[in-house]
């Protein structure tokens, strides 16, 4: 049930991403490339599984937001291996778009995403000015300068150094959870009910779990089966989760992380909630 549903996902956002992005520019190429290469679409995944708890989205409109959601992912993405940043090669099993664009058009490929991102909901006519807004600031607020960028530089300025594990959760929920709980609500947008604040906390506990994972598949699977590099974290000295409380308590956390997400959907009977519920399971059993 859970690959169908991915698969349905990753066919309408790609389809999407292809017709908003085009392709009659060097620029254009260059966000192709990233963009389109093989990738899980679990952010996508869980805007789709979010918005199926409730009647107030169309489906185009999951379509644009999910879109909307991983132009941005792929954007931090292509930044993250630059040179100045992680310096990795390989990525969604392919060279890195850097060591194919070269760095400049990396750079503005990944600027170019992030300014595409908020054109498309913009221009989203199924939903009203006031989502539009909301949309709008819930993505730029999760991955500015007080959500994912924050996290990355925190992230870059934690290399060798020695961290405690409530920094490296705060990193971790930063740099990747922000966009994970963002995704999650950008699925409840249009819905006026009193779980905004259930769905936050579903969103930031598989958030964490979602980069602890990152940190436990890094150091225990292969290059092949990620598509990325797994020598990056130790290359660049980084503080991983792995690394500070080891492999056994991190499993144990994303567990219980995961755990907690699920209790509280049921908790509170959230309607058609089976495929979110899904996914957090999804989020720590991963194996790529
Ligand atoms: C990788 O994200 C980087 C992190 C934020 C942990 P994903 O594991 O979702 O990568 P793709 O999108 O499937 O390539
Ligand atoms: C990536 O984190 C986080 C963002 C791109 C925001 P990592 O650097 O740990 O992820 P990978 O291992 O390169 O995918
Ligand atoms: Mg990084
Ligand atoms: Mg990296």
């Amino acid at each position: 049930m859970l690959n169908h549903f991915l698969s349905q996902v990753r066919d309408q956002v790609s389809k999407n991403i292809e017709f908003v992005i085009g392709d009659s520019n060097h620029i254009e190429k260059a966000m192709n490339y990233s963009t389109l290469s093989e990738s899980k679409m679990i952010r996508a995944a869980l805007i789709f599984a979010s918005a199926d708890t409730h009647n107030f989205l169309k489906n185009e409109s999951k379509v644009t937001l999910a879109t909307s959601v991983e132009l941005i992912h792929t954007y931090s993405l292509i930044h993250d291996d630059l040179p100045a940043m992680d310096n990795d090669d390989f990525r969604r099993g392919k060279k890195s778009n850097h060591i194919v664009f070269g760095e400049a058009d990396a750079i503005l490929a990944g600027d170019a995403l992030q300014a595409l991102a908020y054109e498309i909901i913009a221009d989203d006519n199924n939903l009203s000015d006031e989502s539009k807004i909301r949309a709008i600031k819930l993505l730029s607020n999760a991955c500015g300068k007080n959500g994912m960028v924050l996290g990355q530089h925190l992230d870059i300025k934690s290399e060798s150094k020695d961290i405690s594990q409530m920094e490296i959760e705060n990193i971790h929920s930063l740099k990747t959870g922000k966009l994970i709980e963002c995704a999650v609500m950008l699925g409840q947008l249009e819905n006026i009910s009193s779980n905004e604040k259930i769905f936050k906390s579903f969103g930031r506990n598989i958030g964490l779990a979602f980069q602890i994972i990152d940190d436990y598949l890094e150091a225990t699977s292969s290059s092949k089966k990620l598509g990325k590099d797994i020598n990056s974290d130790e290359k660049n000295k980084k503080s991983t989760y792995i690394n500070i409380v080891g492999i056994d308590k991190s499993l144990e956390r994303s567990e219980e992380l995961a755990k907690s997400a699920i209790d509280e959907i049921n908790d509170e009977k959230i309607s058609n909630s089976e495929m979110l519920i899904e996914l957090a399971r999804y989020i720590t059993k991963r194996e790529k």
